[in-house]
């Protein structure tokens, strides 16, 4: 979502980075204590019973190491790991083909897959209960269902917010993994060892300012990082120090607390057109020219953590705190 001005061939580039630098391992899976700690048990077990795992539903944020922890959960198991998502599935036909041609044990990976129609999720439903599948051939007065037994398999789906999931869908996961914002500290861990892979050399203090600034998001550090490293390349600097960092992070538009031009934008349009608040999304939207779904989905979730916006029944408001951070005056609270 946040790739999307990109080229298609800087968007290849990236993309080749990105696998060179994702985890594959839990051992290499920084963060996420919880979950992780979690998913390793019911690992264990499942391989102690020779089954394979139970479903398992990850949400949150965009960049937070949903896939990724797809990939480990599939290497962890040994098995093969399929990958689709919601809006590539169409109708019950294309979810049939790709259960009937998994293989005992196989993570099957949706993404997004609150966007599944809902014809879809009904097949879905007897095949991570009983797995096996109903389909109707023939036509018409000729019609009829037949029931085909599907192999074993761990089906993880992947979504930005659990509460866009149908209560059907979501109730047949038995593992609900909720990933959170990563720390700091974390972020600086996954910097320092993403820079390795990428062969660069950096001071601490530099992998700590981009954590600093990467909204508690792997995906967006890891992309920093790559962009910090063009600014010391072209400037002929051997190792990535702090300063060159900070004056890369300044060129590229990215505050002291990691917020963009479109996190100002909402801002100070709430503050400016709207006297703070509350106003609904919509609104926001339409006055900035954004997609309410990337505002709900990659924007708004972090604002609300850092507790610049206030979710209230009318619509979101501004909390002074953000007055202070764009240096605006609070005036009528
Ligand atoms: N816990 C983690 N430790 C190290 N790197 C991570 C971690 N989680 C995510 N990443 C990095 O961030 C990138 C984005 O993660 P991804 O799994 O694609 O996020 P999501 O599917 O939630 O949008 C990955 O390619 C990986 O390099
Ligand atoms: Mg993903």
């Amino acid at each position: 979502m946040e790739e999307r001005v990109v080229s298609q061939e800087a968007f290849e580039e990236e993309h080749q980075l990105e696998l060179s630098i994702r985890p594959q391992t839990f051992a290499q899976y920084i963060g996420q204590k919880k979950v992780k700690e979690n998913l390793e048990v019911f690992i264990k077990a499942a391989q102690l019973r020779e089954e394979c795992l139970d479903h398992v539903l990850l949400y949150g944020p965009p960049g937070l190491g949903k896939t990724t922890l797809a990939v480990i959960i599939a290497n962890e198991m040994g098995v093969n790991l399929r990958t689709t998502s919601g809006p590539a599935i169409e109708r019950p036909g294309d979810v049939a083909t790709i259960l009937t041609q998994l293989e005992p044990g196989d993570v099957l990976f949706i993404d997004e897959i609150h966007r599944l129609p809902r014809s879809v999720e009904e097949v879905l439903y007897p095949a991570m209960e009983d797995y096996s599948i109903d389909i109707v051939i023939g036509k018409e007065s000729t019609a009829r269902s037949i029931r085909l037994d599907l192999p074993p398999f761990t089906l993880i789906g992947a979504t930005t917010r659990a509460g866009m999931l149908s209560a059907p869908l979501r109730d047949r996961f038995g593992v609900h993994g909720r990933l959170e914002y990563y720390t700091i500290s974390e972020l600086t861990e996954i910097v320092l060892r993403s820079g390795e892979l990428l062969g660069v050399t950096m001071q601490k203090k530099a992998a700590e300012e981009i954590a600093r600034r990467s909204r508690g998001t792997p995906r967006i550090a890891n992309r920093l990082l790559r962009r910090v490293r063009d600014f010391a390349q072209v400037a002929g600097e051997e190792k990535i120090h702090k300063e060159i960092t900070c004056q890369a992070l300044e060129r590229l538009q990215v505050d002291r607390l990691g917020l963009d031009d479109i996190d100002h934008q909402l801002l100070r349009t709430i503050i400016e057109k709207f006297q703070g608040g509350p106003v609904g999304i919509e609104a926001i939207a339409a006055a900035i020219g954004e997609d309410v779904n990337t505002l709900e989905d990659v924007y708004e979730p972090y604002l609300l953590q850092i507790g610049f916006l206030i979710r209230t029944p009318r619509g979101r408001m501004v909390a002074n705190e953000a007055y202070h951070h764009l240096n605006i005056e609070v005036t009528d609270q």
